[in-house]
């Protein structure tokens, strides 16, 4: 019996290493090589940062070394290159001068065929669709999102004091003067504690005194 267990196991595993080596080969021959977006459009406000995102097919023996990565960005008016790879080295001459020093790609997660291009300090002109096409040695493909870049709202001017410099020495005024008044009951409270202690201190040894008198 224990025998047949022993042999039992090892034709299970062959007929499972078969299994997944034909599924292997038949993705291989029929398997298509698709680049997909994990969101198609985005939303930001100008001045924040975003990221946007792209997936391709991956392949075991796939390497960096072969990557071919072309992002543009495709408005009404003109095409703009975001984000150029070729053969795993970044091109940053063809970038577009918009687009200079605002773009960072995720090198880590390359490998695991996910394309994270950071854009930061985004402007209104970034707003359109942003093509990506990739390629390697096993298949091309390219994968489109949209982004819409909002002007930023107006938003820090409330949060300044409204009213000119002769009031504004005012509301300044009460907050260093309630401080110093916390602070000075603070003090006061400590030494209150700290005669109390010492009231207590000397009775107890006064006590201590007259009793030792009183002994002798
Ligand atoms: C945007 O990204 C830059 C660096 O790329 C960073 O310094 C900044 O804090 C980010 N801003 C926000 C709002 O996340
Ligand atoms: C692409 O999307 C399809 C459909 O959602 C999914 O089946 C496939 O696994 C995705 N491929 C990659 C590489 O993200």
């Amino acid at each position: 019996m224990v025998t047949r267990l022993y042999d039992l196991q090892p034709t299970r595993e062959k007929m499972i290493c078969w299994i997944l080596l034909l599924i292997n080969l038949t993705s291989c021959v029929c398997g298509t090589f698709v680049v997909n977006v994990t969101q198609t459009s985005y939303q930001a406000e100008e001045n924040n940062n975003i990221t946007l995102e792209w997936t391709f097919t991956t392949n075991t023996h796939s390497s960096l070394n072969f990557l071919f990565i072309y992002s543009e960005l495709i408005t009404d008016h003109k095409v703009s290159v975001l984000y150029n790879l070729r053969d795993g080295v970044e091109v940053s001459e063809s970038q577009d001068d918009q687009f200079k020093g605002r773009v960072q790609c995720d090198k880590d997660v390359l490998r695991e065929g996910r394309i994270r291009l950071h854009v930061s300090r985004l402007r209104t002109e970034d707003s359109g669709r942003y093509r990506c096409k990739v390629k390697t040695t096993y298949g091309d493909n390219v994968g489109e999102c949209r982004l819409i870049v909002t002007a930023a709202a107006d938003e820090p001017k409330p949060q300044r004091p409204e009213s000119p410099q002769p009031e504004s020495p005012q509301p300044e005024s009460p907050q260093p003067e309630s401080r110093g008044m916390i602070g000075l009951y603070v003090v006061l409270g400590l030494t209150a504690a700290l005669l109390a202690v010492c009231v207590v201190f000397c009775s107890a040894s006064c006590h201590c005194m007259t009793k030792s008198a009183d002994k002798k």
